[in-house]
């Protein structure tokens, strides 16, 4: 184990030539250096990497200093087994997979070891035999393990899988000790996998989220980009709070000011017993961005359509499946658009990337129908064909009255929904439609929301999905700076602190309006996986920031 260990590090330190003149040339489908020792196989490719003489024109080109090497796509597994025919055209080539070992099952006269790459769920199933070169080190192929696997592409006898490697050569890359890699063949729960985040992307849950999340990603890009939408970055790091709920974390470097043992509490200046925070880092309170709204209104006052896409961050302290300290959130702004455009767009939208999922990633997509939540496949289908329900908030109010359902919270014209009630409508009155519901009391919702006419409500819409509750919220903005003053003034929030989001509307002002969705929430959505915290890589929540 310790020679192939120092043998991998060599191999990591050898510099990556992914198309050298001194090798014979690759074939088509191994960027593996060829031909290699048949003794030793790791220490030759060490050997081969750093040892052979240059050619001459290398040997010029290294003295005015090495080119760096074309970069070339590796293969991956998904593109051998990703096709209709489930890699049978690739019988007969030679390919070389590299990844980590899930199991491995020696037999009388082969050994089965299935390779995964994380390019797809399946894995290469590689079958070894004792003239395998490499097969001296059949010990370290452990659960865990990252290798090198060389050979060809063969029909396979078992019924799981249409092809397999038959392997000429094997090359343990990293050994992983057996005995305590925490993932283990048999299946673990979420609960822990939370506890080894940093190893639970090798699961075929979470290897199946990631790539999903991947594809979800991509496809918001090409939703707003296809539609003319620019993206634009709004700012972390923010003096004001665009919800005006008081739920953002400080930004201070007067904490840093520290003794040994951690920062004293004498040592943050204070005027009248409070912060002074005109010696902080920017002169003023500062605090991680609750919603990249205000600015992507600014960008929409000029380019017309915009989006944002980053992370958001809420110091509220729920601990519920559907909240996260830090978020991802997708922000689209119209201009010359009212809360119709908002909710045409928002639909169009979601129907978009749930049809990308569908199509795009079918075996991720199997998975999780089979495992995770039965009936996915047909829910996401019936999101992407009908059309969604829209009531007004009144409407929504009383069919919870006259539901006769028994709540946890109360059901009243002036509050606000709770995630029963947003099921609820969702789930039940409508068999699991995405709802949207518009016209809020304006005492619950943000100071920005356009006021209706009917002096009492605003132009708010949230779009309610089964499983999830709230998935987006949005809202026309409102646009006539006498009104949007006097909401202001009503929800105590400092008018001179928002100048500039006032001066948009002083110099050029259109109706607009747009949305905010959760990814995180979108990810849920999408993938059947019930807790948050199991939708994003690293989850925050209160009490806990490892990994
Ligand atoms: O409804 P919210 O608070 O709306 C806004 O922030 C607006 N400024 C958006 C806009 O109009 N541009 O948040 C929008 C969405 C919610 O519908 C929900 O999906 C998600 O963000 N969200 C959270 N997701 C995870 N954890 C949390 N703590 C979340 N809070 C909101
Ligand atoms: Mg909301």
């Amino acid at each position: 184990m310790a020679a192939a260990a120092a043998a991998c590090r060599l191999l990591r330190l050898a510099p990556r030539r992914l198309r050298s003149p001194r090798h014979s040339a690759p074939t088509a489908l191994s960027l593996f250096p060829t031909p290699l020792s048949a003794s030793s196989g790791w220490r030759s490719y060490c050997a081969a990497a750093q040892a052979s003489a240059p050619p001459p024109a290398a040997a010029a080109a290294a003295a005015a200093g090495e080119a760096v090497g074309e970069f070339r796509r590796r293969l991956r597994v998904a593109e051998v087994k990703g096709g209709e025919d489930e890699g049978a055209a690739w019988v007969g080539k030679e390919l070389t997979v590299r990844g980590w070992v899930r199991t491995c099952r020696a037999q009388r006269t082969v050994t089965f070891v299935e390779v995964n790459d994380g390019s797809c769920l399946s894995n290469m199933q590689c079958v070894l035999t004792p003239d395998t070169e490499g097969y001296d080190q059949i010990d370290c192929v452990t659960t865990g393990a990252s290798v090198i696997v060389e050979g060809v592409v063969a029909s396979s006898q078992g019924g799981k899988q249409k092809v397999e490697l038959k392997v000429s050569k094997i090359v343990v890359i990293g050994e992983s000790d057996p005995t305590s890699f925490p993932i283990q063949k048999k299946r673990a729960s979420r609960e822990f996998l939370r506890t080894v985040a940093h190893l639970r992307p090798r699961t075929n849950t979470f290897g199946a989220v990631a790539r999903v999340r991947n594809a979800l990603a991509f496809a918001t890009h090409k939703f707003f980009q296809d539609n003319g939408f620019v993206w634009v970055s709004s700012p972390i790091i923010t003096a004001s709070d665009c919800e005006g709920a008081g739920e953002q974390f400080y930004v201070t470097t007067l904490l840093s000011n520290t003794a040994e043992g951690g920062c004293l509490v004498n040592n943050i200046p204070s005027k009248d017993g409070r912060v002074d925070w005109s010696q902080d880092f920017f002169c003023k309170p500062a605090f991680l961005t609750v919603s990249g709204q205000l600015n992507g209104e600014t960008y929409a006052s000029a380019l017309s359509d915009i989006y944002t896409f980053g992370p958001t961050f809420r110091a509220e302290n729920s601990n519920t499946s559907r909240h996260l300290a830090e978020f991802w959130m997708i922000e689209p702004e119209l201009a010359f658009a009212d809360l119709n455009d908002d909710m045409a767009c928002a639909s169009a939208y979601l129907q978009y990337v749930v049809k990308y999922i569908l199509e795009n990633c079918k075996e991720d997509m199997d998975f999780f129908n089979t495992w995770v939540e039965k009936g996915i496949i047909d829910r996401l289908s019936d999101v992407a064909e009908k059309n969604f329900v829209q009531m007004s908030y009144s409407d929504a109010i009383e069919l919870l009255i006259r539901s006769n359902k028994k709540f946890e919270f109360p059901v009243k014209w002036g509050l606000d929904l709770q995630s029963e009630h947003e099921r609820y409508i969702t789930e039940v009155a409508f068999s699991g439609r995405p709802v949207i519901i518009r016209d809020y009391p304006k005492e619950i919702k943000a100071f920005y929301m356009r006021q209706n006419d009917d002096g009492k409500t605003v132009a708010a819409m949230d779009l309610l999905v089964p499983r999830v509750g709230e998935l987006i919220g949005g809202s026309q903005r409102e646009e006539r700076l006498d009104h949007l003053e006097a909401r202001l003034d009503e929800s105590n929030l400092n008018k001179d602190s928002y100048w500039w989001y006032l001066d948009l509307r002083r110099y050029g002002s259109v109706p607009h309006a747009g949305f905010g969705l959760g990814f995180e929430r979108l990810v849920q959505f999408a993938t059947g996986i019930d807790n948050i915290r199991d939708a994003i890589p690293f989850p925050r929540v209160p009490g806990s920031a490892e990994f």
